[in-house]
């Protein structure tokens, strides 16, 4: 996710672009430039050093050409092309006279560039972006204006965009377009200005649209058209917003988590976006260990904390299950001590949103120091798990900013299932259609997450009624098992009530003497060969007094029967449920963090990355 923003018709626009772009930071700050059309052509400026990009750019800023009135500028989360300046937006195209900021991944970008280069391009960077440029390059050098230049170009784009393009032919205009990634438009009497997000354009107007998906706008000093791509003109939708600065940055949301609650359908798409070849084989970024390395693997290690621990438990199964590789789960701060049997032919993958968590990152040490292969799945494209290990996988969750970790959660889960369906790609242990079917399930999931958000009330009801209960426990099976584990995190790190996540099939063998009336058993029995299992275990609690509450697939009536609550969930296949019935429980821990009064966003003794052991 990264920030893109644009003014025309303003003295101040340098000053402008740079306010707007601090304000847009929270979605990225791997890299941050911007480009001023004047006279001469093309001025750029950009920074890449750490978390203070935009600081950087700032200062760089002002050797910018007085009297500029028009520019764009961007803060990246990197993607694709790791955080440099070389790297950072905006992009320009061989005549370095139009400039282009992104948000979105081209998925495409290969077939792309390499066309490119077979005409005479040269590309100066890594990005997926850069080909947009040169793409809008050939078109207006063929004397297509600059808005159908921008159409054209896109025309022959797969993936999600939001861009604004400038050319030093056309001072004073600013060309945007959009497809899956937001893009809002404002107005003044003599300014026009865009922006990803409302919150860098708050402080000038009011007067705010949003473009639609495969619409073009045409920004020129205090006025906006906006076209089809097919060309027909469009009277844009004007927004009404209430909302102060902080609100904006929130998208509305009270909050963070519940912001980044609802963009999970978002970032499990993302994540999913851009991971097949042309012939349908799975392909996955950055991994850097070639398939032959891969098909010499004989055991995989998996080593994590907290809830991306919990994702590395669903790994197992799906790895073991399509890959039939034996696979071990190990919590980071234990795996390092436990004196490891570890070689060459193991892989071990460390998973972590930040990429800096010091437990897993020492783990992964150990790891190579007994000779094994290390895979690094993180959120933050460059973190130091990822500069260190031999090969990355990226979720595309985009800034995690509440410190119970939701999006990226599940984007861990599904791009672990991805690895998993590619190793069994290499071991032929799964047939290409074996294969595309369960690829399908996955991309339906961002329908299904977005389903079971849809039902925040329901869950909210639920949560009313245990307002109150001090005891519970989080019971699941195979895959539920992991799901369970996540849901009891949630609750402990939201509402610091106590609650304990277990195995429902051991819950017999010690622990059920805790079960008492009063007691809230939350149990995950969506459908799962196991599911039988799984019900006869919540009557041995219910049996015993407890308050029962269930997560259950879509009508479910056998589940209803025995359970006092029920979270519904649209169902899935089993090894992929954990993505979706982890969702309720993230809104029954927010729910009732909330009517305790706790801050969900920063809960007390908290950190968001924990980088001590
Ligand atoms: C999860 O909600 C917690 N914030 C915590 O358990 C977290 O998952 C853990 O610290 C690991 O962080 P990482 O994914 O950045 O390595």
């Amino acid at each position: 996710m990264c920030g893109i923003i644009g003014a025309t018709g303003t003295a101040a626009a340098p000053s402008f672009l740079i306010e707007g772009l601090h304000r847009l930071e929270y979605r990225g700050y791997d890299s941050a430039g911007l480009a001023l059309v004047e006279a001469q052509g093309i001025w750029r400026a950009r920074a890449a050093e750490g978390t203070h990009s935009v600081e950087d750019l700032e200062v760089l800023a002002r050797t910018a050409p007085q009297g500029a009135r028009c520019g764009i500028g961007h803060t990246r989360w990197a993607t694709h092309g790791r955080p440099s300046v070389e790297n950072a937006h905006p992009h320009l195209d061989c005549t370095g006279r139009l400039a282009l900021v992104h948000n979105g991944i081209i998925e495409n970008h290969a077939e792309l560039a390499i066309g490119l280069l077979d005409r005479g391009h040269v590309l100066a960077s890594e990005t997926d972006t850069e080909c947009l440029a040169h793409l809008v390059e050939e078109a207006v050098a063929e004397g297509t204006r600059l808005s159908r230049a921008v159409v054209r170009a896109l025309s022959m784009v797969r993936g999600s965009f939001a861009i604004a393009v400038v050319h030093a032919d056309q001072p004073g205009t600013i060309v945007a377009a959009r497809r899956a990634t937001p893009l809002v438009v404002g107005l003044t009497d003599d300014v026009s200005m865009l922006a990803s997000d409302i919150p860098a354009l708050l402080g000038t107007t009011r007067r705010l649209v949003a473009l639609e998906d495969d619409q073009v706008a045409v920004l020129t000093p205090g006025s906006l058209e906006v076209a089809t791509f097919d060309g027909d003109e469009i009277d844009p939708t004007a927004l009404t917003v209430e909302w102060d600065l902080e609100a904006a940055q929130k998208g509305g949301y009270d909050d963070f988590m519940s912001k980044e609650m609802h963009e999970q359908p978002h970032a499990v798409a993302e994540t999913l976006l851009d991971r097949r070849s042309p012939d349908g084989t799975l392909r996955l970024d950055d991994l850097r260990i070639d398939d032959d390395q891969l098909r010499s693997i004989d055991r995989v290690c998996i080593v994590a904390c907290g809830s991306s621990y919990h994702a590395a438990m669903v790994a197992k199964y799906a790895i073991e299950h399509w890959a039939r590789l034996p696979t071990e789960v190990d919590i980071a701060s234990e795996f390092r001590y436990r004196d490891p049997v570890l070689d060459q032919r193991t892989l071990t993958v460390g998973v972590s949103q930040s990429g800096e968590t010091l437990d897993t990152l020492q783990a992964l040490r150990e790891a190579r120091r007994w000779g094994s292969r290390v895979l690094a799945v993180s959120n933050v494209v460059d973190s130091s798990m990822a500069r260190e290990a031999d090969g990355v996988l990226y979720t595309r969750a985009g800034p995690e900013i509440g410190v119970a970790s939701t999006k990226c959660h599940l984007a861990q889960i599904v791009v672990l299932e991805l690895l998993a369906l590619t190793l069994a790609q290499l071991r032929g242990t799964r047939t290409p259609a074996q294969i595309d079917a369960v690829v399908r399930g996955l991309h339906e999931l961002p329908d299904h997450v977005a389903e079971a958000l849809a039902r925040e009330k329901e869950v909210r009801d639920v949560a009313d009624t245990l307002v109150g209960a001090r005891d519970f426990f989080f019971l699941g099976r195979g895959v539920g098992f992991p799901v369970a584990l996540e849901g009891a995190l949630k609750l402990k790190e939201l509402s610091y009530l106590r609650a304990e996540g277990y195995p429902a099939g051991e819950l017999k063998h010690g622990p059920i003497a805790l079960i008492e009336p009063g007691t809230v058993v939350v149990g995950v029995a969506t459908r799962s060969p196991l599911y039988e299992k799984m019900l006869a275990n919540v009557a041995e609690v219910a049996s015993r007094g407890a308050t029962v509450v269930l997560v259950a697939d879509d009508g479910d009536d056998q589940a209803a029967g025995v359970a006092d609550h029920v979270l519904w969930v649209p169902a899935t296949e089993a090894i992929l449920s954990p993505v979706v019935g982890v969702v309720p429980l993230q809104i029954l821990a927010y729910q009732l963090a909330r009517r305790l009064g706790n801050d969900v966003d920063r809960p007390r003794n908290l950190a968001k990355t924990v980088t001590v052991e």
